[in-house]
């Protein structure tokens, strides 16, 4: 395997960033996760919008202008002959002496990208399945809409989920609503076939296949609304679902060990997850 470090080629097993780099010590750094089906980025756009919006709230500077960016993300797809997978893009304020304020203005900041292969089969079958979260406090800091590597809570909620064998944490906030998954965006969907999402402010991610879920249900005359939902709304749902770059579309089939409707994956769900890609780019 090849990465993209700070303007080289490298191989990945060889791949460092400097030990004062920000994002090491304060995850000081913004990333994307892009997905790559037969080659290509999907949404490649809507992830680059996203990237520059979370440097712009964080005052890092685009690392290189889109246009090259996107050519060092095609090319590190490329150099490791991915065709099914996903493709990963770090940037961080650089490297500093370690102070908490800024570096000097005119610091570069670094970039890192890699690219892996997923057999897609293994995402199919676990959609064939379903999955099951489980439910966790949503203890992060409150600008979760930029998307920080500062993961430390989603890794704490993801790994409780591992250990109750479950495939993602949903995230609750004080008031009883689930926000979003640990690394997903949560639906559910009501007895009327009506789509469930929470609406987007600082207090979760704005999911690119989220937004593109939009699309394709504004295509499809699948009805959306973008409002909280507690656990309990949750578990008497008709369905429940959660997206991502990584995950696409896939059917939860339990909630903290209840099932949602007759416990197997819902077909709004399921139907969705197949058109998916008739709209994103
Ligand atoms: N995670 N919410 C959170 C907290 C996320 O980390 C992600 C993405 C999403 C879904 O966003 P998108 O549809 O743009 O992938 C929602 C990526 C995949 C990750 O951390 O690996």
């Amino acid at each position: 395997r090849i990465a993209y470090v700070n303007g080289s080629y490298v191989p990945h097993g060889e791949a460092a960033v400097h030990i004062e780099d920000r994002g090491y010590q304060f995850a000081d750094g913004v990333y994307e996760v892009c997905e790559i089906r037969h080659g290509h980025l999907i949404d490649e756009t809507r992830h680059m919008d996203r990237l520059e919006r979370s440097l712009k709230e964080l005052r890092i500077d685009m690392p290189m202008s889109r246009q090259a960016l996107g050519i060092v993300l095609r090319e590190t797809v490329r150099r490791n002959r991915v065709r099914e997978g996903l493709v990963y893009m770090q940037v961080t304020r650089g490297v500093a002496r370690r102070d908490h304020a800024f570096p000097k203005p005119g610091t570069p900041p670094a970039l890192v990208v890699t690219a892996k292969s997923v057999d897609p089969r293994k995402g199919e079958a676990n959609a064939a399945k379903g999955v099951g979260v489980i439910t966790r406090p949503d203890n992060r800091w409150e600008r979760v809409d930029i998307k920080s590597v500062g993961l430390l809570p989603n890794c704490m909620a993801k790994q409780a989920a591992r250990e109750a064998g479950a495939y993602e944490a949903w995230l609750v906030d004080k008031d009883g609503f689930v926000t979003e998954g640990s690394s997903t965006n949560a639906w559910i969907v009501t007895k009327d076939g009506v789509l469930v999402t929470r609406f987007t402010d600082f207090g979760i991610l704005k999911g690119i296949t989220r937004t593109t879920l939009f699309d394709l249900c504004a295509r499809e005359g699948v009805k959306i609304e973008e409002r909280q939902f507690t656990v309990a709304e949750a578990q008497e749902a008709r369905e429940c679902f959660l997206t991502s770059a990584t995950t696409i579309v896939m059917p939860i089939v339990s909630i903290d060990g209840r099932p949602i409707g007759n416990g197997a994956p819902g077909s709004i769900a399921t139907g969705l997850r197949a058109k998916f890609h008739e709209v994103a780019e």
